[in-house]
């Protein structure tokens, strides 16, 4: 693995690999707190971020290595008009791994062409996002124990929503998951993926408009948040939001071990009284993203840790 930019560059089994040594940090953090010392992660951030940016920074600093890098455009030469390619081949110099967000779809993958450096896509416009697609795949390899024999219900804003059309695209090489897409009918899932994923591969998936009339067929429950800036018009918007407002009383029909996710952040698509059932696991998911991404850093420098 030379460059991570989409998360289906991944096989499964080098999924499999990473979520095995995520789990084995989350459980033993001391064993790991050296490994990539006199190593530098530079972290690149053209696009504002919380916790893709600070979760990788605090994963290469609980390996025992360094950070140095910029959280805005504005304060790196790209304000001067200094080329993408330019500042990361720069920075390739000073660090030995790179992650990088950009608003232009397809920039990190220019951008790593031009390094000798493993360059890790940290979100590109509304194309991909791999590090979130690895946590979500961690988030439900932890709290559920497997990737088969699942209903993951997906709701709010599916159309623009990458983390969404990427982990449909993981989850989809797994036996028997079910997909139920919940949206209005503005924010449907692109017709692509309906026909690349789930007909080409013969999966089942249902459409619905409303998170009750599933919610108790659901073991995984992904929200996403619907974003204003996407409707033509307030009024559509002021009557689509509160659909996918998930409240305790929306939670009352689900099940018992039913996962609630959420990649945030999160606005008002999921209440705050949410936050303290045993469901909700979106901070559990922040906590995963930083054990998935110290395992990602290993594996993309080349770092092994002797077994006992
Ligand atoms: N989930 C996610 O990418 O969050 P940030 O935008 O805060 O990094």
């Amino acid at each position: 693995m030379k460059h991570l930019i989409d998360p289906m560059d991944l096989t499964v089994e080098e999924i499999d690999q990473l979520i095995d040594l995520g789990s084995k940090i989350l459980a033993d953090k001391e064993k790991y707190q050296d490994v990539c010392k006199h190593k530098s992660l530079a972290t690149l951030f053209f696009e504002p971020s919380t916790r893709t940016r600070l979760s990788f920074e605090a994963a290469m600093l609980e390996l025992g290595g360094n950070v140095l890098g910029f959280s805005s455009a504005n304060s790196s030469s790209a304000s001067k008009g200094e080329s993408v390619s330019d500042t990361v081949r720069t920075v390739s110099y000073y660090s030995d791994i790179i992650a990088m967000r950009h608003p232009k779809e397809g920039a990190p993958l220019v951008a790593s062409r031009k390094i000798d450096v493993p360059l890790i896509n940290a979100g590109d416009g509304g194309h991909y996002h791999p590090t979130q697609t690895l946590t979500d795949l961690m988030t439900i390899y932890q709290e559920k124990g497997r990737f088969h024999d699942l209903t993951i219900g997906m709701c709010g804003d599916l159309k623009f929503g990458r983390t969404v059309h990427s982990l449909i695209k993981a989850m989809s090489r797994y036996e028997n998951v079910r997909f139920v897409m919940i949206s209005p009918e503005e924010l449907r899932l692109p017709e692509y993926i309906v026909k690349d994923v789930f007909e080409k591969k013969n999966i089942s998936y249902q459409e619905v408009r409303t998170m009750e009339e599933v919610m108790p067929d659901l073991d995984i429950l992904y929200m996403t948040r619907v974003q204003r800036e996407r409707f033509f018009n307030e009024q559509d918007y002021i009557r689509l939001k509160d659909s996918f407002i998930l409240d305790l009383d929306k939670l009352k029909t689900a099940k018992k071990d039913l996962c609630i996710m959420h990649p945030l952040p999160r606005v008002n698509e999921i209440s705050t009284k949410v936050d303290d059932d045993p469901r909700a696991c979106y901070f559990k998911q922040v906590r995963y993203g930083k054990f998935i991404r110290m395992a990602l850093i290993m594996t993309m420098l080349g770092v092994n840790v002797d077994e006992d």
